[in-house]
């Protein structure tokens, strides 16, 4: 029985997508709008069910509008329990801007709203932390909110996986409560001051036991401090939207830990997911499921 919480963001995602993103001062029309859900959090928990987590648990907050009744039904609807997902009536439902472009790059703008009143935790939240096999927490919430949940998680022994987006530097004890970090290459650097991956992810284990560092079409390093780092490779896909790669490649990997495998293996098909992903449009909306995930670990081409 594997079972997996997230403390973490819930958005709509308000998705334009267009050939080429504007430049400062620069309009362009677009191709196409699309209402999403989204939210680094709720895509990550999505990408856990999707893969084949027995359970996993929602821990966030939405407003009392439209969109967080949609985002709830959509949780609901993918197997994520939702019951600690609070409704805030004094907030409207985190957004995020996005423009997708013709290469499938984005830039994003998010709005917090709801997802900033995460700031400790509450009633139930830790006794559903102590229950899991793993914690996953990311950083579109307040960081004292991020801290409470790894320090509880720590108490319990809870595995705790953290994604430190979007980018920005960190409390030294919040990284003293994380037992693997999932930067990318420019949360690495952030983090560390060092553009080199295997120098950040080096510098990084001074603090954290387990790094992978994710180096979007050329894979991930994973370092940890009694071996040689290794890199493992991603498939060559071409991408339409590299929206929710991350949190789909998150979600997968601790589906994949908390079965018992290794990390270089859980390596290889969450980038066997996240592959998938982004040959498809938004975040949760493209994520694979298990099926899909083993067909493309074991050489299927799409
Ligand atoms: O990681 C992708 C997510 O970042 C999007 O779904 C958007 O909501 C932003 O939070």
């Amino acid at each position: 029985m594997t079972h997996i919480a997230v403390l973490g963001s819930t958005n709509m995602d308000l998705v334009a997508y267009v050939a080429k993103a504007p430049q400062r001062g620069e309009t362009v029309t677009g191709r196409e709008f699309r209402t999403l859900p989204g939210g680094k959090g709720a895509n990550q928990a999505v990408a856990a069910a999707r893969a084949g987590a027995d359970a996993v648990s929602m821990i966030g907050a939405v407003g009392a509008d439209a969109f967080g009744t949609q985002l709830r039904s959509a949780l609901d609807h993918s197997g994520v329990d939702t019951d600690l997902l609070r409704t805030v009536e004094a907030e409207a439902t985190g957004t995020a801007h996005i423009v997708v472009d013709d290469e499938g790059g984005n830039a994003i703008v998010v709005i917090p709203g709801a997802n900033g009143t995460l700031t400790a935790l509450a009633p139930g939240d830790e006794g559903l932390i102590a229950s899991a096999d793993a914690l996953l927490l990311q950083l579109e919430i307040p960081v004292e909110g991020v801290l409470a949940a790894a320090r509880a998680a720590r108490r319990h022994g809870v595995r705790t996986i953290l994604t430190p987006a979007p980018a920005q530097p960190l409390p030294p004890e919040l990284l003293d409560a994380v037992d693997l970090l999932v930067p990318n290459e420019y949360e690495a650097a952030t983090l560390t001051g060092l553009t080199d991956p295997h120098e950040a992810a080096r510098s990084l284990l001074s603090r954290v036991p387990e790094v992978v560092v994710t180096l979007g079409a050329r894979g991930s390093l994973y370092a940890t401090r009694d071996a040689e780092p290794v890199l493992v490779a991603a498939p060559r896909v071409t991408a339409v939207d590299s929206t929710g790669a991350g949190d789909t490649f998150v979600g997968t990997l601790a589906v994949a830990l908390a079965e018992g495998g290794c990390l270089p293996d859980a390596l290889t098909w969450a980038s066997s997911a996240a592959a998938l992903s982004v040959q498809r449009t938004g975040a949760s909306s493209s994520m694979p499921f298990r099926s899909e995930i083993d067909a493309r670990a074991n050489g299927a081409t799409s």
